[in-house]
């Protein structure tokens, strides 16, 4: 076993052990301090995330897991972020809550951590802390809600939201209709039951080998969601005697394997940025087009909204992920490890799928080639992203002139205006919402459609936004445009009335307005006072130190690792 780190705190006779084992000694034996593992449980739970809640409860299970193993588990709550309660977006604190959870494992006399969180921004937060600290951890998902129904019928939460919301706007839903679903969708504990970012990041983080195998995806009020949660102590413990790692599981390899899950399960396009900027913690190199060169021809699987039909608990009924993984095991790394020691894929031999419509196999997917499709050109240079699986089929190649708002707000204002000029071919733009501009890079892509158009029966047109959209939602949506229109983006160059072409086909994203015009356009002015500059506090600090989406949106002095070690006595 290596030499803990808690023993740099607590071992020997001198005044710094002392003062570190006498504040510590609240009704725990005097062998808590004899060189057994300390165990964190870094604990999203707050009455403010609601999809998180209930991991107090999980905390308990993790606890019994690491007594039992020998250890010492010690709640350490971490700063948790509400994906719908938090303004302007929860993206914004995303790499402050890592930040924070970050110095907090190195700064305690701990030798492992379980890392508990759900709601989107969370598991992306927490994985980033542990790949920068590099302790042995692992991830507990809360896991997702069970399915609520309105009219007999399954309401996926944010899915759901983004329809009806819709179907009032076109005239087919009444308002009080509206009123009466919102009671319908939030059923029990968890995170969003659609394939959105919850549920798509429980699911990377097994992939990337930082789950026990089998647990994602398990509904949050199932009983085996606490039994894993107990074994998950148990297992770090070993963790810590083993010296496991999340830069020996999370490798290159395991990251191209995530790449593959998340277009076999039609995962978000949130997915892409946090992807990136975990590995960015870990020094692993990847890169936006890792993303389309691995995962494009990658087929989907899984029949989940907003892609497909079901929700979560049919996916858990249907054999789960690692049922849906051993149908893309050959696409595989056979090297990449999880937190267990053994390869990820020694975990799909008996992984069987029990409901074809739900996890259909790979000789009858749902939709062939369904990874994030990179696009580049005038408009996006260091690239954009689309889901091609969410979008619809005739506008993936497509010419339109462009609508453009230079905000949200302005958005807002302007969209229903019965005397906006534009038709179902239009290209709508949506700039000042990347990480600088907005600041924080707000979930707003998929613009809702002009009410008249809505009324005419469009449901779809092309969108192109430098922000990020809920991966509850669908649409021919273009995200992530980069550099941002804030950033000096050519996007802030787009007038209304220009000529887009969008061609997914062939990867491209082009503004069709000659070089020349174009270096003599200055950008537009409401982008550029949109960004207001915020003046102090961590908004400053964001601003003045975000990346641009294409490489993960984190800070630039957050790349890298500093590893755990800390070199200086509080006293
Ligand atoms: Fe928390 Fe969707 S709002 S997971
Ligand atoms: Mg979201």
């Amino acid at each position: 076993m290596p030499e803990l780190r808690s023993s740099s705190w607590y071992a020997g006779d001198d005044r710094n052990a002392y003062i570190h084992r006498a504040w510590m000694r609240r009704g725990v034996p005097a062998d808590s301090f004899d060189g057994r593992p300390h165990i964190a449980i870094a604990n999203t739970a707050s009455e403010l995330t609601p999809c998180n809640v209930h991991l107090d409860q999980v905390a308990e299970s993790v606890k019994r897991g690491v007594w039992e193993a020998g250890g010492v588990p010690l709640n350490l709550p971490v700063m948790s972020l509400g994906e719908t309660q938090v303004k302007p977006t929860a993206m914004l604190w995303r790499n402050l809550a890592a930040m924070a959870a970050e110095e907090m494992l190195r700064a305690n006399p701990i030798d492992g951590v379980v890392l508990l969180g759900g709601c989107d921004k969370t598991i992306p937060a927490l994985l980033m802390a542990a790949a920068s600290v590099d302790i042995p951890s692992v991830v507990v998902s809360g896991g997702p809600m069970l399915t609520g129904t309105f009219r007999g019928t399954p309401l996926g939460c944010g899915t759901g939201v983004w329809k009806l919301s819709e179907e009032v706007r076109a005239g087919t839903l009444s308002q009080a209709a509206f009123m009466r679903s919102e009671s319908s969708m939030i059923r029990s504990a968890g995170h969003c039951n659609t394939m959105g970012t919850a549920s798509t990041m429980s699911c990377l983080a097994e992939v990337l080998g930082m789950s026990l195998p089998g647990l994602a995806g398990v509904p949050a009020p199932d009983a085996r969601l606490l039994s894993g949660a107990h074994e998950t102590g148990r297992l770090v413990v070993e963790m810590v005697h083993d010296d496991r790692r999340p830069s020996t599981i999370m490798t290159r390899e395991s990251f191209l394997n995530a790449i593959v899950a998340l277009a076999a399960i039609g995962g978000s396009t949130n997915a892409v940025v946090h992807l990136l900027a975990i590995a960015g913690r870990l020094g692993v190199e990847l890169t936006l087009d890792d993303f389309d060169l691995v995962g494009a021809d990658v087929p989907l699987l899984v029949d989940l909204q907003p892609a497909g039909r079901g929700l979560m608990e049919d996916f858990h009924r249907a054999g789960g992920l690692l049922a849906a993984l051993r149908e893309v095991r050959d696409l595989l790394s056979s090297q990449a490890i999880t937190v267990t020691g053994a390869p990820l894929v020694d975990y799909l031999q008996d992984a069987d799928i029990w409901d074809p419509e739900v996890i259909r196999s790979r000789t009858d997917p749902l939709k062939e080639s369904a990874g994030i499709a990179v696009l580049r050109g005038n408009l996006a240079p260091r690239g954009a992203v689309i889901k091609p699986a969410a979008a619809s089929p005739e506008l993936l190649q497509h010419r339109g002139r462009a609508v453009v708002f230079d905000s949200i707000e302005d958005f807002r204002a302007r969209i229903d205006d019965p005397e906006l000029d534009v038709d179902a071919s239009s290209v709508l733009v949506l700039r000042g919402c990347g990480p600088k501009g907005y600041p924080g890079m707000p979930e707003v892509a998929n613009m809702p459609l002009p009410k008249k158009l809505l009324e005419s029966g469009v449901r779809d047109m092309v969108r192109i936004c430098d922000g990020r959209m809920s991966g509850t939602a669908y649409g021919t949506v273009v995200l992530h445009v980069s550099p941002e229109a804030a950033a000096g983006g050519p996007l802030a160059l787009v007038h209304t009335g220009d000529y887009i072409t969008l061609d997914v086909p062939n990867r491209t994203l082009t503004l069709d307005v000659p070089d020349s015009e174009l270096a003599q356009r200055q950008p537009s002015e409401e982008t550029v006072e949109g960004f207001a500059g915020p003046e102090r506090g961590w908004q400053r600090l964001y601003v003045d130190h975000v990346q641009q989406a294409d490489v993960g949106a984190d800070l630039d002095f957050l790349v890298g690792s500093s590893g755990a070690e800390v070199t200086r006595e509080s006293h």
